[in-house]
């Protein structure tokens, strides 16, 4: 499974590049104004050394608007992902650009027909919002098992983005499920390596090897 980086903060994308976790970011509106800074600027310096795709979302909710939008993020980078609201303009607007090469991500999808409808029209990957479902009582990784049914039945090959993750049980439970991407928050990310008996069995080991040096830096 290729895992994201769902983040406006650059230098929390390093850290995560650092762990060999950043096969590509994601950010939304939300994301990008907690930062105080210029999407355009965010997105100039994650290029320098993001070769993945990089998610940039629209804020225009009309098709056309949708389409100037997404066509100037497209000159952003080699590598960029317009990111689309799941709605009929969405929709829309997904089709022109997929004819036009664009690559996309569908946001904010919440049910297997929405992903359906999706992927019908070419998207590059469509992001289920878990963590989000869960917060309302349901099954967030469970719509992601249904959507890996529906996609494999019919060989769709949209690439399915755990969104909205809130932490590392979500990781492993959606790889099981079979998601191609799990994006991923910061401090969800470096969680993944952490385990108490890492700890505490290192620690042990150090104290039963004493003050004596390594053999290897005699
Ligand atoms: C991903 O593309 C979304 O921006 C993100 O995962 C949403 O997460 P949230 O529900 O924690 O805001």
């Amino acid at each position: 499974m290729r895992t994201y980086i769902d983040s406006a903060f650059v230098d929390e994308v390093r850290k995560a590049d650092e762990l060999g976790l950043v096969d590509g970011v994601t950010t939304n509106p939300s994301l990008v104004s907690s930062t105080d800074r210029e999407y355009r600027d965010i997105i100039d310096e994650l290029t320098e050394f993001v070769d993945g795709p990089i998610s940039v979302e629209v804020i225009a909710t009309d098709y056309e608007e949708m389409l100037e939008e997404a066509r100037e993020y497209d000159t952003w980078g080699d590598n960029i992902a317009v990111k689309l609201p799941m709605t009929r303009d969405g929709m829309r607007a997904l089709q022109t650009l997929t004819a036009e090469g664009v690559q996309t991500n569908i946001t904010l999808v919440f049910s297997v027909n929405q992903a359906l409808v999706a992927a019908k029209n070419g998207a590059t990957m469509v992001s289920p919002f878990i963590g989000r479902l869960d917060d309302n009582g349901h099954d967030g990784v469970g719509l992601i098992e249904d959507i890996r049914e529906v996609y494999d039945n019919y060989d769709f090959e949209t690439d399915i983005l755990a969104a909205s993750i809130r932490h590392p049980y979500h990781v492993q439970e959606v790889a099981k499920a079979g998601a191609d991407i799990a994006t991923l928050p910061p401090s969800t990310a470096e969680k993944m390596l952490d385990h108490p008996r890492t700890d505490s069995g290192l620690e042990s080991f150090l104290d039963d090897w004493g003050d004596r040096e390594s053999p290897a830096l005699k």
